[in-house]
């Protein structure tokens, strides 16, 4: 849905960012802004600042950054609208509804109340477990040696064997029936009407990242299948969106996170203190998934179970990781068969071991294929290099792709100049691995290879999804983002000068005819600056202030500049505008100097785009007002702020 700006721009002035961020990271006030533990990347000392005046934050370890309402969509993983509503809800704001359509207003509505019901549902087990009737599920749990903290971190509750005592409970709790049905904690048939979905299971509550329950999971008491049955798919509960354990993984100050494969290994792993373990929901990992992932971390440790099935996902999952741009390692179980056991048998100690040790993804993939090989036997041999080759083209970063060259000839005594040879003859005709999943082993045939689940007749056949999505060939950042040394540093000046401009906003009476947002690269920050730009305008039109040179807050404000962008990667880079620092500048007179190196760099960045132009109309007035400026700035008479 849409906002107009002056709602979000209203909603931004009525809450603090420095409270907002408080509440959820520690900040101490050092100098101009406040400082804390970044919450989007693991660090031990404070680069993430928040400015009041400026009212956004930036991370210069991480560079993640952006206001109030960015905050909020990266640390709630929440959408633009869930950000602005509950700052909106904090500031006792109302937000017009007008602008829902009928449809998108019945569909919020719905999904609200089956949030309610799913709520409702989770305390209705959560209790029964703590009761008389729950004795039974009470037991299973302590067999499996989960503690009393443990029961209630992950709202574990049980199911007894009555088919319709939540359904009465929920209507009379006052849900309709269609409500209660489209919710998924009961089904319907003609001959028993409206009942419970789960009865003699011990439940699981999921919950999304902020804590709402949005589906379940009943284990049976032992044997008996299915041995999970999940929520179906509702409204609320998108299976490939969500992640069991990370409305408290992404709290966790690890710099990773590691994905099982079950509720109760993710619970087993919090249990012993590995509270970064997640699990998917029941289905195969997700692309969207992984990108989930990479908004908390950028480093996967897999804990799957070590039985074929768990080395077949694990060999999917580690092609899904790569495509988002993460880091994989394969963490060796054996010789048990998952987390929970290991964690039962060997302790915390021996698993934090087993994670230290965990292997380069590249590496298990490579290991895993040679075992379909007899390396004794030439041909199979030549065989497997040849597969090694193909799948070195994974690699689109040449740095990177020569390492694993060099790493792969070393240990497979490969001669390394043919096989970079070979590697490059496959990336010329595109005929190299490109999905980042390893191919089936040709000669131990294909008895492993097909199901990424374990066991167990899954509810929902919906459950297995299609085994990829979209492909997109997988780019290294540091290949997309590698500019030249002259636009980085023409771009890192208009920061300087975005940031110096919204640190002492006075500045801009005395720059004005110097500089415009024409000198702002296209794109990002020529919208920015001129939007900035504009508000100072307006600002300093106002005589008193011009007169007064007091730095005015709230009217301009950098947070409303941010809000102009849609996507959080875009604010996240406006951010960075505002918030850039040089080194070794402190007194006025290196200040003053280093401004007029800024304007001199920007300005003579224009001519030069101004003299390449191949356009002619107008041109040459233009390089001499250009050339002018640019004399005028080393005997500028600039007053900055102390
Ligand atoms: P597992 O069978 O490994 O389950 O399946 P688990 O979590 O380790 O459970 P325990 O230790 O045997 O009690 C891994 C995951 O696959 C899904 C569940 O999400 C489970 O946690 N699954 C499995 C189902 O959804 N349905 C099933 O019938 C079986
Ligand atoms: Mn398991």
């Amino acid at each position: 849905m849409y906002y107009p700006q002056e709602i979000v721009d209203q909603v931004l002035a009525a809450n603090d960012i420095v409270d907002v961020v408080g509440q959820y990271v520690s900040l101490k006030k050092s100098g101009a802004n406040h400082f804390g533990l970044c919450p989007f990347h693991s660090e031990k000392s404070p680069s993430f600042s928040v400015s009041q005046s400026k009212q956004i934050f930036h991370c210069f370890g991480c560079g993640e950054g952006g206001n109030a309402v960015t905050f909020l969509m990266k640390y709630e993983n929440a959408t633009f609208q869930e950000a602005l509503k509950s700052l909106a809800d904090r500031a006792g704001i109302r937000l017009p509804e007008e602008n829902y359509s009928e449809q998108a207003r019945e569909r919020a509505k719905e999904r609200e109340e089956l949030l309610k019901i799913n709520k409702e549902a989770a305390t209705y087990y959560y209790k029964m477990l703590r009761s008389p009737k729950g004795k039974a599920g009470l037991a299973y749990f302590e067999e499996r040696q989960l503690s009393q903290q443990t029961m209630n971190a992950f709202g574990l509750g049980y199911a007894d064997g009555s088919r319709s005592d939540l359904v009465a409970h929920l209507r009379k709790l006052g849900f309709a029936d269609d409500l209660i049905l489209a919710s998924g904690v009961a089904a319907y048939d003609e001959k028993r009407g409206l009942h419970d979905k789960f009865f003699n299971r011990v439940m699981y509550p999921i919950m999304d990242a902020s804590n709402k329950v949005i589906g379940f999971g009943g284990r049976v008491l032992g044997e008996g299948r299915p041995k999970y049955l999940n929520s179906p798919e509702t409204p609320v509960f998108d299976k490939g969106r969500n992640l069991y354990g990370l409305n408290i993984a992404r709290r966790s100050r690890a710099d990773h996170f590691i994905l099982c494969e079950g509720y109760m290994d993710v619970i087993a792993m919090h249990q012993a203190g590995f509270t970064q373990a997640i699990a998917s929901l029941g289905t195969a990992f997700t692309d969207n998934q992984a990108q989930i992932i990479r908004r908390y971390v950028k480093n996967v440790l897999l804990a799957y179970d070590s039985d074929g099935a768990g080395v077949t996902a694990a060999l999917r999952n580690i092609g899904i990781l790569r495509r988002a741009g993460l880091t994989g390692k394969v963490v060796d179980m054996r010789p048990y068969k998952d987390p929970d056991e290991f964690m039962k048998a060997l302790g915390r100690e021996e698993f934090q071991k087993r994670l230290d040790n965990a292997e380069n993804s590249f590496f298990y993939e490579i290991r895993q294929m040679e075992g379909s090989y007899d390396l004794k036997d030439p041909a199979s041999r030549t065989q497997f290099y040849h597969e090694i080759a193909r799948k070195l083209c994974i690699f689109t970063d040449e740095i990177e792709r020569e390492n694993y060259i060099r790493a792969m000839a070393e240990k497979y005594y490969i001669p390394q100049e043919s096989l970079r040879k070979e590697v490059a003859g496959y990336v010329m005709i595109g005929e190299g691995e490109d999905t980042g999943t390893a191919r089936p082993p040709q000669a131990r045939g294909a008895q492993e290879q097909q199901n990424s689940m374990p066991s167990g007749g899954m509810p929902d056949p919906s459950d297995f999804q299609a085994e990829r999505a979209v492909y997109s060939r997988p780019v290294s950042l540091s290949g997309e983002r590698r500019l030249g040394a002259a636009h980085e540093a023409r771009l890192r000046n208009q920061r300087l000068l975005m940031t110096w401009l919204s640190d002492d906003p006075a500045l801009y009476p005395q720059i004005r005819g110097i500089i415009n947002a024409e000198d702002f690269d296209e794109g990002l920050y020529r919208e920015a600056a001129g939007r900035y730009f504009e508000m100072l305008e307006q600002y300093f039109v106002d005589p008193l202030h011009m007169a007064s040179g007091a730095a005015p807050i709230g009217t301009i404000s950098p947070a409303s500049v941010i809000s102009i962008f849609d996507t959080d990667a875009e604010q996240t880079e406006a951010a960075a505008l505002f918030e850039t620092r040089i080194e070794g500048v402190h007194d006025i007179k290196e200040r003053t100097a280093a401004l007029k190196d800024v304007l001199l760099g920007i300005k003579k960045a224009t001519l030069d785009r101004v003299m390449k132009d191949p356009e002619t109309a107008g041109k040459l007035d233009e390089i001499l007002k250009l050339k002018k400026i640019l004399a005028t700035i080393p005997g500028m008479n600039l007053k900055l702020s102390e």
